[in-house]
């Protein structure tokens, strides 16, 4: 965390709290202090100060106050409010929802790999009702612009959730076809053109909110499923979804994680990223595409857009360091004052190439 300009009103808690599974506590005395002191809004602490924003974005026509949003799954508001204010984000994309809670994988669910991390929680999520009644307004009270992400299991679950979503205060929908966790549904949808295609011909007629297919890289071309999901009524495109991985005990002769196999995430897979985001800008022009896939400095998140892509997620980064997200908009923000060409661009909701 490099700026000058940091107000930390609670340190140790910034280096021990996970930003995704960890419920708030309650908080001390010095947090309420720090909160009058350091906030813009009640509710929330700050690690910055209030920041005006030089370089903002549009993606497919919602303007976006800079180019940085969370990654789905790995932002959760109830510890992350604790940290920083979520309306200083270009955009919050949260965690995959369903029609009807989902518990997810047994554990183990995690694993650590080579400058990354596997993941197979499987989606838990509390489900649809639950995130209209409770997670989406307080993220719009909040002032979040907010990305709501759908999961399911079969082309069906994925209707009930967008029918719900449809009228609802989330700014854009995302959809997850690219879950490498679930047995149905997932990725399962994303690997196949025509699968996806038809799932896309029920999804578009149920909103008029931009609709965002969440792509994945474990495919041999992704400019296949990208150009079906756009023909077929995506607004936009988000890649990358994590890649098929696992690792072994050496002790057992056996998968660490209980699924077996998990999503691999972080560092590791930015080169596999930016690919992804640059062979699509090459054949699909126009669509706004968000870059999603190791990134943790205002630097990758530049190398994203010089890629083709238009905005960004900040995943992984944020599992050991929760305000990530906010530090990558802040560090490219400063990128971009000396790289007023693409800042323009991208003003314009445009992109580099
Ligand atoms: C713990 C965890 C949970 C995730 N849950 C979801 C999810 O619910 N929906 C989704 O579309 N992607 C999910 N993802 C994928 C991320 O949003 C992101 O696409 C991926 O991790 C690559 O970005 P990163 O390298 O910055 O983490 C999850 C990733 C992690 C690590």
């Amino acid at each position: 965390m490099a700026e000058g300009t940091i107000v930390n009103p609670n340190p140790s808690a910034a280096a021990t709290d996970q930003a995704a599974p960890v419920a708030p506590t309650a908080p001390t005395a010095a947090d309420a202090a720090a909160t009058a002191n350091a906030s813009s809004k009640p509710g929330h602490i700050n690690l910055y100060e209030p920041h005006e924003w030089k370089h903002g974005t549009s993606v497919a026509g919602v303007p976006w106050k800079n180019p940085v949003a969370t990654a789905s799954g790995t932002f959760q508001y109830a510890a992350v409010r604790w940290f920083y204010d979520v309306s200083q984000l270009g955009a919050v994309s949260t965690k995959g929802c369903s029609p009807v809670p989902w518990l997810g994988n047994p554990s183990p669910r995690t694993a650590e790999g080579p400058a990354s991390n596997l993941n197979a929680v499987g989606l838990q999520n509390p489900g649809v009702d639950h995130y209209l009644a409770h997670d989406l307004p307080d993220l719009k009270k909040a002032g979040a612009l907010v990305v709501a992400n759908v999961a399911g299991h079969c082309d069906d679950d994925y209707v009930q959730v967008t029918e719900k979503l449809a009228d609802s205060a989330a700014d854009m929908l995302e959809i997850n076809v690219s879950c490498p966790n679930v047995t149905h549904g997932g990725m399962s949808v994303g690997t196949d053109p025509v699968a996806l295609a038809s799932l896309m011909d029920k999804l578009r007629p149920l909103t008029d909110k931009p609709i965002i297919v969440k792509l994945t890289p474990n495919v041999t071309d992704i400019t296949v499923p990208a150009r079906a999901a756009v023909e077929h009524g995506a607004d936009a495109l988000s890649m990358i979804n994590t890649l098929l991985g696992m690792r072994i005990d050496i002790r057992t002769g056996r998968p660490i994680i209980a699924n077996t196999t998990g999503g691999v995430s972080g560092p590791a897979v930015l080169p596999i990223g930016l690919v992804a985001v640059y062979r699509t800008r090459t054949v699909l022009p126009d669509i706004p595409i968000i870059g999603i896939g190791g990134i943790d400095s205002g630097e990758k998140a530049l190398e994203y857009l010089y890629a083709g892509a238009n905005a960004v997620e900040v995943g992984a980064a944020a599992l050991f360091d929760p305000v990530a997200p906010l530090r990558v908009a802040r560090e490219l923000d400063d990128l971009l004052d000396a790289r007023p060409e693409l800042a323009a661009k991208l003003a314009a909701g445009k992109t580099w190439r």
